[in-house]
C-alpha cells in the first residue's frame, strides 16, 4: 500500500498547483520529440487537477544540460504535444524562475496551464538548492510529484521544493511505486533481469543487488561493453567508460561466485552486431565473442577467420547478436517474471525499409519472447525512458504487464533502494492539510 499522500487525499479545489513531471523525453538533435510516452503518462493527473478547477504550473528536466541553456533540451517542443493531448492551450515560458514566471503564475486562472523551461538549465536543480526551490514554489499552494522517472535524483524539483509546499504524489507516481513494489515483493520465479541501455554509471551498481535477488541476469546494450572489456575483449570504438572497469570486475566476480553455488546465470552477449558507423546504410557484421557458433556454421568445414571473433579498430558494438538474442529468448521459456530495462542495442537508427532499425533486432527478439511469441509468456515489467519510448513507437506498450516510465528510478525501486523523490512526500497518516 502506498504510504504517501496523493492528490486524492487532500482538497485541491481551485488551488494553484506546482506539478513536477518527467518530460525527459527522447528527441532528435534539434530537440524534436520522438516519443510522447512520458507526456501521455502525465495526462490523467493533469485531467484530475483540471476537474478540480486547479491552475497548473508544470516543471520538468530534459537531458543533462548541466546548468546551462542547451536548445536541444528545451521543453518548448513539449508544449504543442501536451496541448494536443489535453485539447487545451498550454502556455510555455522559456525559464522556470524569474520575474516573468512569477507574474505569469500570479495571473494564472483556474483551468489554465503553464509549462516552464527545463529546471536543469539552472545549476540549483541538481545541487538541490533551497533558494532555487523556493522560487519554484513561490505563488503556489500545493506541490504534486508525478516525476516517477526522476525519483532517484535528490534534486531541487524532487526534494528541496517539498520544504516550501505541502507535497503529495500524482496518480502515475503512486501507480508506479505500488505496481513495482508489489511485483518485486513476491515475484513469480524464476526471476530474470535484462539490463541494457547506455546509462552505465547509473545502472551498473544496481547489478550487485540483482545478483542477490534474480535467478538469471542478461546484459545487453552498451552496458555489456564494460563487462566484455573486463573479460579481456577489445571493444575498439564501442561506447565504454574505463572508470567503471574495476566495478565491472567486482560484479563479475560476485556473479561467478553465486553461479558456482548453482541455479544462477549471469549472461553476457556471446555475439554482437558491429559496424563502423551508426547509420541505416552502415555495413553490419556479427562478431562471435566466445562460442563461435555463428562463424563456425558460416565457415564450416573450415575454421572461422580470426576477424569473425574480433572488432576492427574503427568498429563499434551496436546490438547483441542473433545467438545471444536466441539464447535469452530460449531461457525465457523457463522464466516466471522478466524485468527489462535498457535496449539491447541502438534503437533510434531507422531501417532502410520497414519499422526495424539495423541495431534493433536484439531488442525485438527480447520483446517477442517477453510477449510469448515462442510459446511461454512470463510476467513482464519493462522500464526506462528510451526503452518505453521504443515500445510506444512500435505501438506495443499495452501488450506488456507494466511499462514503467522510470529507468534508473524503477531499477532502484526494484532493488529495494529508497527513492529521494518518494521519501520527501508527506506520509499518509500525517494530519490533513
Ligand atoms: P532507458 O532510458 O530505457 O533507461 P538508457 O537511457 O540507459 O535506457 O539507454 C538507452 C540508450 O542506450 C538508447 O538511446 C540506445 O540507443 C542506447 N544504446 C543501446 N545499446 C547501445 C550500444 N551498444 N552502444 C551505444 N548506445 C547504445
Ligand atoms: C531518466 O530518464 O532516467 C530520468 O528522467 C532521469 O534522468 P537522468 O538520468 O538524466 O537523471
Ligand atoms: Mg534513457
Amino acid at each position: 500500500m502506498f504510504s504517501k499522500k496523493t492528490i486524492k487525499d487532500i482538497n485541491l479545489d481551485n488551488k494553484r498547483i506546482l506539478l513536477s513531471v518527467d518530460y525527459n523525453v527522447p528527441g532528435d538533435s534539434r530537440g524534436a520529440v520522438t516519443s510522447d510516452a512520458r507526456i501521455k503518462a502525465s495526462v490523467p493527473t493533469i485531467d484530475y487537477l483540471l476537474d478540480h478547477k486547479c491552475s497548473i504550473t508544470i516543471i520538468s528536466h530534459r537531458g543533462r544540460p548541466e546548468g546551462k541553456v542547451v536548445s536541444e533540451y528545451s521543453l518548448e517542443a513539449v508544449a504543442p504535444i501536451l496541448s494536443k493531448l489535453l485539447d487545451k492551450q498550454v502556455r510555455f515560458i522559456d525559464d522556470c524562475i524569474g520575474e516573468e514566471v512569477q507574474i505569469a503564475k500570479q495571473q494564472l486562472r483556474s483551468g489554465e496551464i503553464l509549462l516552464l523551461e527545463n529546471t536543469r538549465f539552472h545549476s540549483g536543480e541538481e545541487s538541490d538548492d533551497l533558494d532555487f526551490a523556493k522560487q519554484l514554489a513561490d505563488n503556489e499552494d500545493f506541490f504534486v510529484q508525478e516525476a516517477f522517472g526522476n525519483a532517484h535524483r535528490k534534486h531541487a524539483s524532487m526534494d528541496a521544493v517539498t520544504h516550501f509546499l505541502p507535497s503529495v504524489a500524482g496518480l502515475l507516481f503512486e501507480n508506479e511505486v505500488d505496481t513495482i513494489t508489489n511485483v518485486m515483493n513476491k515475484p513469480t520465479r524464476p526471476l530474470m533481469a535484462i539490463i541494457g541501455g547506455a546509462k552505465i554509471a547509473d545502472k551498473i551498481e544496481i547489478l550487485n543487488k540483482f545478483i542477490e535477488i534474480a535467478d538469471f541476469i542478461a546484459i545487453g546494450g552498451a552496458m555489456a561493453n564494460i563487462f566484455l572489456l573486463a573479460e579481456g575483449i577489445d571493444v575498439a570504438k564501442s561506447m565504454v567508460s574505463l572508470d567503471d572497469l574495476p566495478l565491472a570486475k567486482q560484479i563479475l566476480a560476485k556473479a561467478k561466485a553465486r553461479a558456482e553455488k548453482g541455479n544462477f546465470t549471469f549472461y553476457l552477449p556471446q555475439d554482437s552486431v558491429v559496424a563502423s558507423k551508426i547509420d541505416k546504410t552502415a555495413q553490419t557484421r556479427i562478431v562471435d565473442w566466445s562460442t563461435h557458433v555463428v562463424s563456425d556454421i558460416e565457415s564450416y568445414p573450415a575454421l572461422p577467420p580470426k576477424s569473425s571473433q574480433q572488432l576492427k579498430k574503427d568498429e563499434m558494438i551496436l546490438d547483441i547478436g542473433p545467438f545471444s538474442g536466441a539464447f535469452i529468448a530460449g531461457a525465457m521459456q523457463l522464466i516466471g517474471t522478466v524485468v527489462w530495462n535498457g535496449t539491447m542495442g541502438i534503437t533510434e537508427t531507422a531501417g532502410l525499409q520497414g519499422p526495424i532499425g539495423p541495431f534493433a533486432h536484439g531488442s525485438e527478439l527480447i520483446i517477442e519472447a517477453m510477449l510469448g511469441e515462442f510459446g511461454h509468456r512470463p510476467f513482464s515489467l519493462v522500464g526506462g525512458g528510451d526503452t518505453a519510448g521504443y515500445l510506444e513507437q512500435r505501438n506495443i506498450s499495452d501488450a506488456f504487464n507494466h511499462v514503467s516510465t522510470g529507468g534508473g528510478a524503477s531499477l532502484e525501486l526494484m532493488a529495494g533502494r529508497g527513492l529521494p523523490g518518494l521519501s520527501a512526500l508527506e506520509d499518509k497518516n500525517k494530519g490533513v492539510q
